[in-house]
């Protein structure tokens, strides 16, 4: 059995698609790539340089030299992997407050789009890869032999969020804000990130809410033996 060269995952934020992906890719020896990763670098570099996140020729020439690398940790502390923007390490950075407010402004313009797609489709040109996002079984890679399409309700994806983030930084700290609050930031990203959201017509759907990672891993397996 050679199993699939290109593992789709998508669905929206908070489905469990980063850590189902990650451990995935972690079993089966493949290359692990989170296009989202690469949108809030964009988004960062944009906020770190005062570029205009709603200036779409500006953001253009932004994402073009802009040099992501996604990478293994290296460091232990909690990452998945390293992610760096013209050689500085943002992989923190990337996950903070400002940059989740602006990456969905900044992956609505179709020009990012294009040079990110682009990228993303080298990186999995030599096979074995996982790759997780929105759009990657039905616009990046539609040839994929096993798309993937996790789902959530709204409530779940919130409480979620909420517990990773308690983990992260302590149930106290103003780093956390309330469920209700995270609900509606989910929601308005949902809103906005709604037209690149695209699930394969071909995508096996999976409603995780009742489901533990392991469980989800568990149905995702016989799909990934069956593809030779
Ligand atoms: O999965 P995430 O929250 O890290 O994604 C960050 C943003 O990037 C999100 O607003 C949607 C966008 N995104 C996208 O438009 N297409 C992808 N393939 C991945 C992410």
């Amino acid at each position: 059995m050679s199993g699939p060269q290109c593992i789709a995952i998508d669905g929206p934020a908070g489905s469990g698609k980063s850590t189902v992906g990650e451990q995935l890719a972690r079993q089966l020896g493949y290359l692990y790539v989170d296009t989202g990763a690469m949108y809030r670098a964009v988004a960062w570099l944009a906020l770190h340089e005062g570029v205009d996140i709603y200036d779409a020729p500006a953001l253009e020439v932004l994402a073009q030299r802009a040099e992501i690398v996604i990478s293994h940790p290296h460091i232990s502390d909690g990452r998945q992997y390293t992610v760096t923007v013209n050689g500085r390490d943002v992989t923190w950075d990337i996950r903070d407050t400002q940059v989740t407010g602006a990456v969905s402004a900044v992956s609505s313009h179709p020009n990012v789009r294009k040079i990110l797609i682009a990228q993303q489709r080298e990186m999995a040109q030599q096979g074995r890869v996982v790759m997780v996002g929105r759009d990657i079984g039905a616009v990046v890679l539609p040839d994929a032999e096993l798309k993937i399409y996790l789902t959530a309700t709204l409530e779940e994806r919130a409480r979620r969020r909420h517990v990773e983030l308690v983990e992260r930084f302590g149930a106290t700290s103003p780093q956390v804000p309330s469920l209700e609050d995270l609900q509606r930031g989910i929601e308005r990203r949902d809103d906005i990130d709604h037209d690149n959201m695209r699930p394969a017509i071909d995508a096996i759907v999976i409603e995780t809410d009742y489901l533990s990672v392991p469980q989800v891993l568990g149905a995702i397996l016989p799909y990934v033996e069956d593809t030779v």
